[in-house]
């Protein structure tokens, strides 16, 4: 019997020293030192022994609950909270805090962009507008000089809205800032410096460079004597203040119905600085901007001059067009438009 009770103490021993969490050390009391547990049937049995022998069996058996006693209580110590939280049979108790940062996001690069061109023409006294993105034929074709039923009209690929027409023709998504030009003309007299940068959308297959959506900012003086040259100054002024350096540029004739010269604006590439490079399609040039002298048609719609062809001009103006992705696209070296609208965070979080 001694030698039972020894085993049980070692076994139990054992079992307690490798418990893995409170609740297995309860078990372990209940399954040895409870009401009907092991060390009981012990008990029970020493009442048939002689006194002597009851005796010593009593006090082995109390010995034996004494230390599987005190070693359940000292293992319940050394299960820290810290070891606890590891514990299977334990519930899933964290103390880290968790991570309370708020995380805050930034303006989009078109946005930053749009605030930074609208600084510097604001800086050059001029006004900064946005005007509608739903236009009427009228202020986008006819007083641009595009007649209806006129080829040039296909120059804009453009969205026409499933709406009455109204006294200013079809309504469409304008699909330039141009059509600003003599909304604002209209209801102010020059001299005028007006900025528009606004949203404007294009009915055209897109790929690396030509989206649907896309930002323009448009620029317009008209006042007595201007010229060629201060449209050049000025473009040049404002590529100085954006790129933060002298920016070479070079014009080349084109063709718009609304301004008469017309002419694209390149700039040379700011990456390989004229050299030739993957951006600039080795040509040194990259390709900005449409650009001219505010077509006498133009001003005459808006009541600028007397109607008929022999009347020597009172106000003169120029006008030019830009692109803001391709700004964007420039200044970040961006090789994709599209990548703007493509709500890709991991894009958008870069600027
Ligand atoms: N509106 C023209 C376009 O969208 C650009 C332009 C603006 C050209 C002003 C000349 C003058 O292509």
């Amino acid at each position: 019997m001694k030698e039972s009770l020894e085993n049980l103490k070692n076994s139990a021993l054992q079992e307690i020293r490798t418990a893995g969490g409170f609740n297995s050390l309860e078990e372990l009391w209940r399954k040895y030192l409870g009401r009907n547990g092991q060390l009981r049937n012990f008990s029970i049995k020493i009442k048939d022994m002689t006194p002597q022998e009851k005796a010593e069996m009593g006090r082995l058996i109390n010995e034996v609950k004494n230390i599987l006693e005190s070693t359940i209580n000292n293992r319940k110590n050394d299960l820290s909270v810290a070891d606890s939280r590891q514990v299977d049979d334990l519930p899933d108790l964290n103390l880290n805090l968790t991570d309370q940062t708020i995380k805050l996001g930034h303006l989009h690069p078109h946005t930053q962009m749009k605030m930074r061109v609208a600084d510097i023409f604001h800086s050059m006294g001029w006004q900064v507008l946005e005007g509608p993105e739903v236009e009427n034929e009228h202020y986008h074709f006819d007083v641009l000089n595009i007649p209806a039923n006129h080829p040039a009209r296909d120059m804009w690929d453009t969205f026409w809205l499933n709406h009455q027409p109204s006294k200013n023709g079809r309504l469409l998504l304008r699909a330039h800032t141009s059509a600003m030009q003599v909304r604002v003309m209209e209801k102010q007299k020059p001299p005028l410096k007006v900025c528009v940068i606004g949203k404007c959308y294009r009915h055209e297959a897109t790929d690396a460079r030509h989206e649907h959506s896309l930002y323009q900012i448009e620029g317009f003086v008209v006042d007595k004597n201007v010229s060629v040259a201060n449209l050049l100054h000025t473009l040049k002024t404002f590529l100085h203040y954006l790129f933060g350096r002298d920016v070479e540029v070079r014009l080349r004739p084109s063709y718009f119905p609304f301004t008469e010269p017309s002419f694209e604006l390149d700039f040379s590439c700011l990456r390989c600085g004229g050299q030739g490079c993957p951006v600039c399609g080795q040509s040194g040039w990259v390709e900005m901007l449409g650009c001219g002298m505010i077509h006498p048609n133009v001003l005459r719609a808006a009541g600028y001059l007397p109607a008929g062809r022999q009347v020597q001009p009172q106000y003169t103006g120029f006008a030019f067009g830009i692109g803001l992705d391709r700004l964007v696209m420039m200044r970040h070296k961006v090789d994709d438009i599209r990548w703007f609208n493509g709500g890709d965070l991991r894009f958008l979080r870069q600027f």
